[in-house]
């Protein structure tokens, strides 16, 4: 295919970042930041169908983000829950069909309730494919997705022989979506941080400065002009 052929990425994964400093750079407590980051969230999603994104994927918590102070922990707990509530209408009625990935084990029941709500309201919607991880770590995916390939062929439903790459595709939380084409992550962090490890093998990445409240559409349709100047391989030699 042509440079000018190349379509626009039909999968975006964006790695949030940058949202403390932000906020603690107008002196303000780093969940001002989280606050301001929620907002933008709303803004890229919505340019999403006009840019031809059909799937967006967001970083939105880590399995490593425990980390964090408690009092961060639980801000973000209590905003996600917040968000959630407040948007539920909105993306019904936008047609975006929202998704979940990363282990819900460890969030609480509340938060639960309300993914597992908005995953079957929006359940018919196919404008766009939003998925948000959350407690979200590519090793930790990859490792239980094993452990599930582990218990199949333990109990024969699953020839070990026939284990190929597929074969895990298939059991990741993914599994139902496309590969993504194109990284992005904000803050000036060249780092992709145990997202989408396995599926990002042959995405385009793009690093930018800006931080993530301050990411704009302007800045997002000009990465994804980017883009489409940029030629994908796949390992192969260019024809
Ligand atoms: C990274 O900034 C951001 C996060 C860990 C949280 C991402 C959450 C949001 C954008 C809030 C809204 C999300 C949804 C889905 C409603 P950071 O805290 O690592 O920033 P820093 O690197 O400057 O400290």
């Amino acid at each position: 295919m042509g440079k000018s052929e190349k379509p626009m990425p039909e999968h975006v994964a964006i790695i949030m970042d940058g949202n403390g400093r932000w906020a603690q750079a107008r002196g303000k407590p780093r969940l001002f930041g989280h606050h301001a980051g929620a907002l933008r969230v709303r803004e890229i999603v919505e340019a999403c169908p006009e840019m031809g994104v059909k799937y967006l994927t967001i970083f939105a918590f880590s399995t490593e983000n425990w980390k964090r102070t408690q009092s961060e922990v639980s801000g973000l707990m209590k905003l996600f829950k917040r968000y959630l509530m407040s948007e539920t209408k909105q993306l019904v009625e936008a047609n975006i069909r929202v998704r979940f990935i990363g282990d819900r084990m460890k969030l609480d029941d509340t938060l639960v309730a309300l993914m597992d709500e908005l995953e079957l309201l929006t359940s018919h919607n196919d404008l766009v494919h939003l998925t948000v991880a959350l407690n979200y770590g590519g090793r930790d995916e990859v490792a239980r997705a094993t452990k599930r390939m582990c218990r199949e062929v333990a109990e024969g439903t699953l020839d070990p022989e026939s284990v190929d790459a597929e074969t895990l595709a298939r059991r990741l939380d993914t599994y139902v979506l496309p590969d993504p084409d194109l990284v992005i992550r904000t803050s000036g962090e060249a780092r992709i941080s145990n997202f989408l490890l396995w599926q990002s093998a042959y995405s385009e990445y793009e690093f930018v400065d800006t931080l993530w409240p301050d990411f704009t559409r302007d800045e997002f349709a000009r990465i994804l002009s980017g883009y489409n100047q940029r030629e994908r391989r796949f390992g192969a030699v260019p024809g």
